[in-house]
């Protein structure tokens, strides 16, 4: 293999969301009969197991006694956080979303809540799910640049994710998923209570503004998103980051909807 064709490989896994190896040659873990259990001793359902794709597991519901909100919607679970310490530990221990179990940790914020301004994106990638923070990935880098382009920096405005773990694969949050996280990012809107929403990509701008047309379409926009608790805020679509790190011709647009936020704010 040429340093090219290596490098095309490379990228290939990395667009596939393998970000790291985890040894020097690849083994078939499956096929391995000195592991022990279910798996290596029964054939037909090893055969399945490879077959499938890798998805999360799924929730394990909660029975009373082993957990300490079994029974609690998740909704009511939330909506009872009356400041944004708690309700990063009621997720901490909220069992209802399985992506909790192939991510590494919980991404829940960073910034300073009560900004001005609320970034929200899709979920978190492999950078942040190692680092425990959100958009400090490539796609990350370039907000911090788009901040930067307004006079911003992290510390003067507020980033979360709708959906809190890393998708396995960096896949899109399935709409179950998206839903069982869904009153965590409201409530967190709500404490975090920033002036303006701001909403990255499709994800966002449809699981917070009802948008139902492509984002390149709606992107520019001024929505109202209300809250649960009666506000109003005002809310933007805007273009993802990591969508503008594939298609950098796009950035033009993004660079309009970075000043109509400035106008809004008057800075
Ligand atoms: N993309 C997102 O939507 N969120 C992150 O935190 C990183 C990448």
């Amino acid at each position: 293999m040429d340093p090219d064709q290596a490098a095309a490989a490379l990228r290939w896994w990395l667009e596939a969301g393998v970000e790291f190896a985890v040894d020097e040659t690849p083994r078939n873990h499956f096929a391995d009969a000195s592991v022990p259990g279910p798996l290596s001793s029964r054939p037909d359902q090893l055969q399945k197991a490879q077959a499938k794709p890798p998805t999360a597991a799924p929730a394990r519901r909660g029975v009373d006694g082993e957990q300490p909100f079994a029974g609690i919607a998740a909704r009511e679970l939330a909506a009872s956080a009356t400041d944004l310490a708690t309700l990063r530990s009621y997720l901490e221990t909220f069992e209802e979303c399985g992506l909790k179990r192939t991510a590494t940790q919980l991404v829940f914020a960073d910034g300073a809540p009560g900004s001005r301004v609320m970034f929200v994106g899709e979920a978190p990638g492999g950078d942040e799910d190692r680092i425990g923070r959100p958009f400090v990935g490539r796609a990350g880098q370039l907000l911090d640049r788009m901040l930067k382009s307004i006079g911003l920096d992290r510390s003067q405005v507020y980033i979360a994710n709708v959906v809190p773990w890393r998708p396995p694969g960096n896949r899109t949050p399935t709409l179950q998923e998206t839903q069982a996280c869904l009153p965590f990012i409201k409530r967190q809107i709500e404490l975090a209570s920033p002036e303006i929403l701001v909403c990255l990509g499709a994800s966002a701008a449809q699981t917070l503004l009802g948008v139902r047309e492509g984002i390149t379409r709606a992107r520019g926009t001024w929505f109202a998103y209300r809250c649960d608790d009666g506000r109003t805020l005002r809310a933007l679509a805007m273009l993802h980051p990591a969508y503008l790190l594939r298609q950098p011709g796009q950035k033009r647009q993004a660079w309009a909807d970075l000043r109509a936020l400035v106008r809004e704010l008057r800075i």
